[in-house]
């Protein structure tokens, strides 16, 4: 499914066994069918759902947990959570185990001696417990007929900041960009201007001045990311 080789499939496979006219028909029926069914799905996604498109959106959480704290003040790492980041289209939320590495020993400042709880992480202790995940509410997501994969980004140089904002000074995760089409478009025209060297893909204050070449980098890593309907509907 999330296969290069499949990018431009069936056509690319045997390029030379139809004539002209007959592989431009094929070209253009993708995505004239593509069109009538995405557009009756935007419709409903416009109207029943414009929260996940919108910037700024921001649902309040179940657990008062800060990543100006924790990325920030503490300097963990995104991929000490966002385990998936660089292997799978998703980066994933951590289960609660993660947290409990630490929140076995550290009582945190809210810690209430007398009641023996600490009321901030009382979800996620509760969610230890139990055996059950925190409900966490989802901030971003794209459309399901548009296809995204984390790995293919960061493992080419662009950063969780082009698309994430400054998280490391979030105390409540927000939606800092768009995602619809055009913003992907935007970069896809122009990588260069968002490249960076792949050891500064979680660092939020990277801004270049260290020698870094975006242009040789795009060219060096064959850098195109796709412009055509089917590299992002598949
Ligand atoms: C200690 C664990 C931890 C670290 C470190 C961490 N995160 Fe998170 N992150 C979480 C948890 C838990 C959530 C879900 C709750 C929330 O949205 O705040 C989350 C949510 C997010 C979301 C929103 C996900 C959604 O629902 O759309 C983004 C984006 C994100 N993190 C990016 C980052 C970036 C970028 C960094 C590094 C600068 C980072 N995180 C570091 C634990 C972590
Ligand atoms: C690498 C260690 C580490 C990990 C992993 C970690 N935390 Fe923390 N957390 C801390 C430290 C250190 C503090 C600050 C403690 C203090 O207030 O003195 C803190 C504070 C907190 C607080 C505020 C507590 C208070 O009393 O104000 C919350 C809530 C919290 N963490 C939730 C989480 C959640 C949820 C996760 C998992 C997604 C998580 N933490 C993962 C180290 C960690
Ligand atoms: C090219 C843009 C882009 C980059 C770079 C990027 N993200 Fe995302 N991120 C997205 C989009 C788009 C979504 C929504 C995905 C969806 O709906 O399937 C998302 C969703 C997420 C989520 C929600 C859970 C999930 O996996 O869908 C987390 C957490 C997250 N990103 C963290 C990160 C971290 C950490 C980094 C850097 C290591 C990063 N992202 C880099 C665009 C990006
Ligand atoms: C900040 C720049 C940037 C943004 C924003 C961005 N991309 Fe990309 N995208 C890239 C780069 C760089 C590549 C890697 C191209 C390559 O490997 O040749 C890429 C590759 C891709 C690929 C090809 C991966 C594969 O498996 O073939 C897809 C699909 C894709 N992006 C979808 C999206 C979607 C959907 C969005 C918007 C939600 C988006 N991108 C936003 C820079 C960006
Ligand atoms: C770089 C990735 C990318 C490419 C290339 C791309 N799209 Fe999209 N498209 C998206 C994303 C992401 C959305 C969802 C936008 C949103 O949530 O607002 C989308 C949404 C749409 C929609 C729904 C209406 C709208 O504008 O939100 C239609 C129709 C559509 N695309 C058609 C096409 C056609 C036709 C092509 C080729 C000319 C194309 N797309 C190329 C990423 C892409």
């Amino acid at each position: 499914m999330s296969d290069n080789s499949n990018h431009n499939s069936p056509y690319s496979s045997e390029p030379y066994t139809f004539p002209a006219w007959a592989t431009m028909i094929m070209r253009m029926s993708a995505p004239i069918a593509l069109m009538g069914a995405v557009g009756a799905i935007a419709i409903v996604w416009y109207f029943f759902s414009p929260k996940f498109t919108d910037v700024g959106y921001q649902p309040s959480q179940p657990v008062p947990y800060s990543h100006k704290l924790h990325a920030g003040e503490l300097g963990i790492d995104c991929r000490y959570c966002h385990i998936g980041v660089e292997e799978t289209a998703h980066a994933q939320v951590p289960p609660t185990q993660v947290c409990m590495n630490c929140h076995t020993h550290i009582k945190g400042a809210s810690y209430d001696e007398e009641l023996g709880v600490n009321p901030k992480l009382a979800p996620v202790m509760a969610s230890w417990e139990n055996d059950l995940p925190v409900a966490w509410k989802r901030v971003h997501k794209i459309p399901d007929y548009a296809f995204f994969d984390h790995s293919r980004h960061v493992n080419k140089g662009v950063g969780c900041v082009s698309c994430h904002g400054r998280v490391d000074q979030m105390e409540v995760v927000f939606q800092d960009q768009p995602l619809n089409m055009a913003w992907c478009l935007e970069c896809h025209r122009m990588p260069e201007e968002h490249l960076r060297p792949l050891d500064k893909i979680t660092a939020m204050d990277y801004e270049g001045g260290d020698g870094f070449d975006p242009v040789a980098f795009k060219e060096s890593h064959n850098i195109k990311p796709p412009q055509d309907c089917s590299g992002c509907h598949r």
